[in-house]
C-alpha cells in the first residue's frame, strides 16, 4: 500500500512496535485531551487561498541563525529513537541531512552525540539539553556537543520532572537492556529502569535538577557561546525572559503533550509568543504537525520553522531511515502544494490574513 499521509506511517509504525514502545511514543499526560487539541487545533484555523497569483516556480527555503535550509521543517527531539529501529538517531539525523532539515537529538538518544555527528556530518544539528543534579556531568556534554559540531543548544524548560504518562506507569517502562543512554556511562546510562512504576519517570526524578531557575541561563551563556533556544515556552511572559536572558529563540511547545494536559495547543500559544518576541526572537513551533496545511498555518501564525516528533520516529519504526526519508517527502510535498494553492512562491509570501479562525464563518 502506498503510505500517502503521516497517518499511514503511524499506523504501520503502531503495528511494527512493541506495545511498551508503542505505548511510550503515543502517550500524552493524563487524559490526553492536550493531546488530541494540539492536532485539532490546526483543524479550527480555515486557510483563506489567494487566486491568480504566479506559482510556477516556489522556492520554501529559509535561514535560521545564518543556516540555510531547504524547508521550515526540522525533527524535534524525541528520546530512546533505537527502541523503534536499529538505525535509531543515526537513520533519523541521516534523513533530515538529505532533506536540508535541522535535525535536534536529545540528551536521552540511544546513540552517543560524538557518534551521531560522525554518522551524520553534513545535518545540521542542534543539541538538546536537560540540566542534570550533577552540573559537571552537564557542563561536559555541553563542551561534547560544542566539539561535536553542533550548532544550537535546546534547553529543554518545560520538563523539571516528566508528566503523568499513564501507559508507562501500567506498562512499568523499561528501556530494553540491550539499549542504554548513549551520552552517558554507569547509573545515568542505565538507569531506565522500572522500580515499580515509569522508569523513565524515575529516572527523570533522580537525575534531572528540578531547581532551575532563569538564574540557570547565565551560567548556560557563560557556559558557552552557542546559541541558546528555550523549548516548552507556552506564554508570551515567559517568551519575553527568554528574550531579556538573552536567548536566541523559543520553540512553542507543550512536549507533544506529555508534560501536563489542558495547556494550550502549540499552535494556539503561538500567536501571544509571536506578538511579544516575534520581532526580537527567532520563534519555532512544535506540536501536532500532520500536514502541509499544518506548516503553513504556522508560519503564518509567526513561526520561522516547525519541527516533528512522533511523525519521525513512526517513519523510523517503519523502514529505518528510508521510512523518515518517507515521511520528510511526503510533508514536503503537501506544503508545496499548500503553497501553489494559497497563491504563495517564497514563504515571505505567507501572511497572516491567508488564515481565519474557524469562528469568524459563524458569525456571517
Ligand atoms: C518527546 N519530546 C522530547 N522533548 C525534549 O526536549 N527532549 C526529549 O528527549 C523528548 N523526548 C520525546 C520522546 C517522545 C516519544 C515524544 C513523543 C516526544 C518532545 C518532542 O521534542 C516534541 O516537543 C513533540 O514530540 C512534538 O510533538 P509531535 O510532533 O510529536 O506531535
Ligand atoms: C519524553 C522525554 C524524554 O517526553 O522528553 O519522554
Amino acid at each position: 500500500m502506498d503510505l500517502v499521509c503521516l497517518e499511514d506511517f503511524e499506523q504501520q509504525a503502531e503495528s511494527k512496535l512493541e506495545k511498551t514502545a508503542r505505548d511510550y511514543y503515543k502517550s500524552g499526560a493524563g487524559d490526553q485531551f492536550t493531546l488530541r487539541l494540539n492536532r485539532e487545533a490546526f483543524k479550527r484555523l480555515r486557510l483563506r487561498p489567494r487566486c491568480l497569483r504566479d506559482v510556477s516556480q516556489l522556492d520554501i527555503s529559509c535561514k535560521i541563525f545564518g543556516q540555510q535550509l531547504k524547508w521550515p521543517l526540522g525533527i524535534a527531539p524525541t528520546a530512546m529513537q533505537k527502541m523503534a529501529h536499529p538505525d535509531g538517531e543515526i537513520g533519523n539525523a541521516r534523513a533530515a541531512g538529505k532533506a536540508g532539515s535541522i535535525f535536534i537529538l536529545s540528551t536521552l538518544s540511544t546513540t552517543s552525540l560524538e557518534d551521531l555527528s560522525a554518522a551524520a556530518p553534513d545535518t545540521y544539528k542542534w543539541f538538546q539539553l536537560y540540566i542534570y543534579k550533577d552540573r559537571s556531568l552537564t557542563e561536559k556534554i555541553v563542551r561534547r556537543a560544542e566539539k561535536a559540531n553542533f550548532k544550537a543548544l535546546v534547553l529543554t524548560v518545560d520538563a523539571p520532572i516528566f508528566g503523568h504518562r499513564r501507559a508507562d506507569v501500567r506498562n512499568k517502562f523499561s528501556l530494553p537492556s540491550h539499549l542504554s543512554l548513549a551520552n552517558f556511562q554507569g547509573e545515568q546510562a542505565n538507569g531506565v529502569v522500572t522500580d515499580g512504576g515509569s522508569g523513565i519517570n524515575e529516572y527523570v526524578a533522580s537525575q534531572f535538577d528540578p531547581s532551575i531557575t532563569w538564574k540557570d541561563i547565565n551560567w548556560l551563556k557563560q557556559l558557552t557561546q552557542l546559541p541558546i533556544v528555550l523549548k516548552g515556552i507556552l506564554t508570551a511572559e515567559d517568551a519575553v525572559l527568554a528574550r531579556e536572558f538573552g536567548c536566541a529563540g523559543v520553540i512553542v511547545s507543550n512536549h507533544g503533550a506529555r508534560q501536563i494536559d489542558t495547556v494550550p495547543a502549540s499552535i494556539e500559544a503561538l500567536p501571544e509568543v509571536v506578538k511579544a518576541v516575534g520581532n526580537d526572537l527567532v520563534v519555532m513551533l512544535d506540536g501536532g504537525i500532520m500536514q502541509g496545511n499544518d506548516i503553513f498555518k504556522a508560519l503564518a501564525l509567526g513561526a520561522k520553522t516547525v519541527f516533528i516528533g512522533r511523525p519521525a520516529v513512526y517513519g523510523l519504526a517503519y523502514n529505518g531511515q528510508q521510512g523518515v526519508e518517507q515521511v520528510l517527502g511526503v510533508l514536503r510535498k503537501d506544503f508545496e502544494i499548500t503553497m501553489a494553492l494559497t497563491g504563495c512562491q517564497k514563504l515571505s509570501d505567507i501572511q497572516s490574513s491567508l488564515v481565519a479562525h474557524e469562528s469568524i464563518y459563524s458569525k456571517l
